[in-house]
């Protein structure tokens, strides 16, 4: 029995809010748990979410994550006796990056039991019987219990000059880690009237980061979701109106509010930032997570790039150093800056070089495709979906093996804060 009575009057359900893009993962024993997370999944609250949910608990895990990468959320439920379940949960930790969430529910009602899974970093036990209500309730808090975490990690990628395809890197990443990288994206169009991340990614929305910006005091989680729009499977825009019927002249807080609340909604949010200097620009690019800077290998990009590390670097000792992609390199007649100089002058590593191909990356642009859609693109799509692994983290995956359930499992995120940056 997995069911307690629903409950009544609906005002614990008024109060759960809803569940960001994350993907779960549940791994039930029992067909009445199963059951349950099928009632759950139908929940209004649960739609953002990727939920997939099999039979085979914690030894299903095991072997899952062998062959597949370990979601944002796990749940397992306990099958037999407590100690071979936990034993089996401890082989479960190299498999369990430091933002990988998990979820136990069983019926052993057992103090040392729950010790046991606290004392692992483990997030939640639920008991049965309980609601299907309880368990978005469970899934709903990791996210949103003051001190319980945060989801989103800002990238935030900005070109050393104009028109270098910084919105074209910022829109490509966005749908490789949505699409190949199974993890949910919010690519946010900061150029509010030229943006093309609409026409990029075949979309032609009435709403989007304007309404937003300009309506802070009705801004919340409800609204911003529907001023998004859904592009892929994981992949949402909130797009730039692309008009010029007004000017865009914004204060240096004006997108504070509204980065607060991305960094809540799903696991990667990119912001594509135009090629401008304005304080409202210096403060996001200064505050995000990770800074990806596009630059050409001529001068005028040498020299932008230098002057912008210089300002970034000492603002973010804490931070890792800008990632810097090389694009559009090999332009035809084109004397240029070899790559190994570019970079030993501003003593960066480039995390992708992207060749100049006007006919794929024009073909892409015109049909409201990506690269990586276009016949011949497979290579061009492979720079960036690497890009995309290095910046969410895949490739220390393998270094995550090493840590200790506990301690992949506790870390949380700084939130998002905007120190006053001059
Ligand atoms: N590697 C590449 N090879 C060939 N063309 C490219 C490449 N990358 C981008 N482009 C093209 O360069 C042009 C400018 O790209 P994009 O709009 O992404 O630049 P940007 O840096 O965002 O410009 P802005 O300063 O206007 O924001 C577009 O036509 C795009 O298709
Ligand atoms: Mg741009």
């Amino acid at each position: 029995m997995v069911e307690s009575e629903a409950p009544h009057s609906g005002r614990m359900a008024d109060v759960i809010p809803p569940v960001p893009r994350v993907s779960i993962h549940v791994f039930c024993e029992s067909p009445s748990l199963s059951g349950m997370v099928e009632g759950a999944v139908a929940d209004r609250r649960m739609q953002n979410a990727k939920v997939k949910s099999r039979m085979g608990g914690v030894r299903g895990a095991l072997a899952a994550y062998r062959e597949e990468q370990a979601p944002d959320v796990i749940v397992l439920e306990v099958g037999g006796d407590s100690a071979t379940f936990l034993a089996d949960l401890d082989g479960l930790a190299e498999f369990c990056d430091d933002s990988t969430r998990v979820v136990v529910m069983g019926r052993i009602n057992d103090i040392t039991l729950y010790r046991a899974l606290m004392a692992r970093g483990v997030s939640e036990y639920l008991v049965e019987p309980f609601h299907a209500l309880e368990f978005v309730r469970a899934i709903s808090e990791l996210y949103t219990k003051p001190g319980g975490g945060v989801l989103g990690r800002i990238i935030g990628v900005y070109g050393a000059k104009g028109g270098v395809g910084a919105s074209t890197v910022a829109h490509h990443l966005s749908w490789s880690i949505a699409t190949k990288l199974d993890t949910s994206v919010v690519l946010v169009d900061l150029d509010l009237p030229f943006g093309t991340a609409g026409l990029d990614l075949n979309q032609d929305p009435l709403q989007g980061i304007a309404e937003a910006v300009f309506s802070p005091e009705r801004l919340d989680s409800n609204m911003l979701d529907r001023l998004m729009t859904k592009c892929a499977d994981r992949l949402s825009l909130l797009a730039a109106p692309a008009t010029l019927n007004r000017e865009y002249d914004f204060n240096e807080d004006a997108f504070d509010g509204v980065m607060g609340l991305l960094r809540g909604s799903a696991p990667i949010v990119v912001l594509d930032i135009p090629h401008v200097w304005t304080a409202w620009a210096r403060r996001l690019l200064l505050n995000v997570d990770e800074i990806v800077l596009v630059a050409e290998p001529d001068l005028a990009n040498l020299r932008n790039a230098k002057n912008f590390l210089d300002l970034a670097g000492p603002a973010r000792t804490n931070d890792a150093k800008a990632k810097l992609v090389m694009n559009r390199v090999g332009v035809p007649k084109r004397p240029e800056i070899p790559l190994k100089e570019f970079t030993t002058a501003i003593n960066v590593t480039a995390s992708a070089v992207i060749p100049f191909d006007p006919k794929l990356f024009g073909m892409a642009a015109n049909n409201g495709q990506m690269v990586a859609e276009i016949p011949g693109g497979a290579k061009l799509g492979e720079i960036i979906l690497n890009l995309g692994r290095t910046l969410t983290g895949r490739p220390e995956m393998q270094a995550a093996k090493k840590t200790s359930l506990i301690e992949s499992l506790k870390s949380t995120k700084l939130p998002f804060s905007f120190a006053k940056t001059t």
